[in-house]
């Protein structure tokens, strides 16, 4: 059975950078940089402009993942596209980047199959457990896994919204997964869901089970509201749970492989808000060192958030080729999850 390892990283996010105070300055939200750094730690998120949807980041991120993984894009036989903010409710975004990839040009068009997945946060994470499943099992040598988002078109940049628009921006990490003999890659990984708090972090933009889904107004056309439109979270819950999942996964992870946390090189965590990885590595007691986080200047970019640090780990020589990584999400669901990988 062949091994899963990442070949190839990349990551693209939108020139367009909006701090703190351009928060209050430009959108009129009743917020400080003082309340947002304290809390969360983000400085500054990039915005993409209107025009440019999930696919399009997704795009620019995949060609310099492709590139590092030193392949021909004629060689992937797979894309998984993990987003909650996808360029349409259907088909999924892992259509629209095979077509902007080439993928359906000329005689060497490859067709791939292209799947979605939507598990908000926690996104990248079961993707790759999908991707390691599909290597191992001979199915396929190259897939081409993605976390990309364009929050800021869907989030409440006003006062009303600002527990959560403070926190998210925009942006794309792509990773390539490819089989090898070699000894190394993904060792392990393990993910959960309790459906139970789905109501403590969601947006709803419709209810299917009501006729219209949608209501309308007197002339027939859809209208929504506020509620509706925009996500929901309860901070509170989300930051015990993210906290209590968080640790059990990875400790419950490194158990299966008789691994210790003292094993581990480099720590990334997904980048909801500095202060849970901050709890969270100073309740399991590892040096800050071991973490690398970036929600400083791009703000919590969901899907996107893990190949994203793995993209400019690498990149900046924090990740390099025998170093042993955990990766530790939490998001919406709930849902959470862990992978160790031998890089
Ligand atoms: N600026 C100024 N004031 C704000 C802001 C803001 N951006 N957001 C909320 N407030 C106000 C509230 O209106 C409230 O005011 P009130 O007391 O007058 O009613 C007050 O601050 C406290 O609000 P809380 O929501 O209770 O604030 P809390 O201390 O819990 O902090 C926060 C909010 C930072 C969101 C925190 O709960 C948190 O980080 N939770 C984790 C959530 C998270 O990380 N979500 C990311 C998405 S999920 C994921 O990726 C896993």
């Amino acid at each position: 059975m062949p091994n899963a390892y990442i070949s190839g990283t990349g990551y693209y996010v939108p020139p367009r950078r909006v701090t703190n105070d351009e928060l209050v300055t430009e959108y009129r939200i009743d917020t400080s940089n003082e309340w947002i750094v304290q809390r969360t730690g983000i400085e500054e998120r990039r915005f993409a402009d209107a025009g440019v949807s999930c696919s399009d980041l997704a795009l620019k991120a995949s060609e310099m993942a492709i590139r590092n993984a030193g392949i021909d894009k004629k060689a992937i036989e797979m894309i998984i596209f993990a987003t909650l903010s996808p360029d349409q409710h259907f088909p999924g975004s892992g259509c629209f980047l095979q077509e902007k990839l080439g993928l359906c040009d000329g005689d060497s068009a490859t067709f791939v199959p292209a799947l979605d997945i939507r598990n908000q946060c926690s996104g990248f994470l079961y993707g790759l457990a999908t991707a390691d499943s599909m290597i191992k099992s001979g199915a396929v040598k190259h897939v081409l896994l993605v976390g990309a988002e364009v929050h800021s078109a869907a989030i409440d940049l006003t006062t009303r919204g600002r527990n959560v628009s403070t926190l998210f921006g925009d942006g794309a990490g792509v990773v390539v997964v490819s089989a090898t003999d070699a000894d190394r890659g993904v060792r392990r990984w393990n993910l959960g869901a309790d459906g139970r708090n789905a109501d403590k972090l969601h947006m709803r933009i419709w209810d299917i089970s009501k006729r219209p889904y949608i209501p309308l107004d007197e002339s027939g056309n859809g209208c929504m509201l506020p509620e509706m439109m925009y996500p929901n979270m309860n901070g509170k819950a989300v930051f015990k749970h993210a906290v209590e999942r968080m640790i059990s996964v990875l400790l419950k992870t490194l158990g299966d492989v008789n691994q210790s946390l003292n094993d581990v090189d480099l720590f990334l965590f997904h980048q909801a808000n500095l202060r849970i990885n901050q709890f969270i590595q100073q309740q399991l007691g590892v040096p800050e060192e071991k973490f690398f986080h970036n929600i400083q200047r791009y703000g919590n970019t969901t899907a996107g958030t893990i190949p994203i640090l793995l993209a400019e780990a690498e990149e900046n020589g924090r990740l390099k080729p025998g170093m042993k990584v955990a990766i530790v999400v939490f998001g919406s669901g709930f849902t959470w999850g862990c992978a160790l990988i031998d890089w």
